[in-house]
């Protein structure tokens, strides 16, 4: 499959046309970013890292039946992966308080939900992704909204596959955001990455935050948190 012209770059990403028009390559850049683009850094070695640790969780997912974009891991940084058409909503589910709910609902860190919350955000930088609705999904037009049940459903399989998964790696996952489109055969799937990125996962023991969290707030070496994930998952 050979790359032929940027179609799309994002700060993390990369999307390349191949010679099949339902076909895209993903290439995954060593940059980091938080806080919608204002903190931002180059971090050799983070795109290859991403790259497996997606590729491995949508080929866990593709076994258990939820749909992704995901073809096949090309190169340490590149993916393979169906053409699809993005939503403009994410999807957020959260096992433990952390992160902007622990603020916008004066929780405290670490505590643990009854059940799963699922949330929807508004994906747009310059508003900082906001906290939406459904209401807000069919106002904005950002994805068919009948198929919301569907991907609120498809988040939370998700979830029990990867929380059991990661737990018994000693991991636990404290929450993660999902993003959804269409693919060429007019199918509902994930799309996007599904990286340390786009997750808050801590050691079960001891607590340490191994995910962005380490870049955003400069609590330790990103790649290092990064490196324990992929290789406590490769024990698998
Ligand atoms: P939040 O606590 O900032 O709302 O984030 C919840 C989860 O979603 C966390 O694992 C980080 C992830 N996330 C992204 O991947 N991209 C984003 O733009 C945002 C806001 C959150
Ligand atoms: N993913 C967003 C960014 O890169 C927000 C964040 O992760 O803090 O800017």
């Amino acid at each position: 499959m050979e790359k032929r012209e940027k179609l799309y770059e994002g700060k993390a990403k990369i999307v390349y046309s191949t010679e099949d028009p339902d076909k895209v390559i993903l290439f995954f850049k060593d940059e980091a970013s938080a806080f919608d683009g204002v903190k931002k850094a180059t971090v050799r070695g983070k795109g290859a890292l991403n790259n497996a640790i997606s590729s491995m969780i949508f080929e866990i997912l593709a076994k258990k039946g939820i749909k992704s974009h995901y073809i096949r891991k090309l190169s340490d940084n590149e993916m393979l992966v169906w053409r699809a058409k993005p939503y403009g909503v994410e999807v957020v589910v959260r096992n433990v308080a952390a992160g902007s709910i622990v603020k916008r609902l004066g929780l405290k860190e670490g505590e643990k939900f009854k059940k799963p919350l699922v949330e929807l955000f508004y994906k747009n930088d310059e508003l900082h992704d906001p906290l939406i609705c459904e209401a807000h999904v069919e106002l904005l037009d950002l994805a068919p909204l009948e198929e919301i049940p569907s991907m609120k459903e498809m988040a939370l399989r998700v979830n029990e596959v990867l929380s059991r998964i990661f737990s018994e790696k000693g991991l636990l996952l404290v929450d993660f955001k999902l993003e959804f489109g269409k693919l060429p055969s007019g199918e509902l799937a994930l799309i996007d990455e599904i990286s340390p990125d786009s997750m808050r996962v801590w050691d079960a023991k001891t607590g340490e935050k191994l995910d962005k969290d380490r870049f955003r707030f400069d609590l330790g070496d990103l790649l290092e948190g990064y490196r324990e994930i992929l290789r406590r998952m490769e024990g698998l």
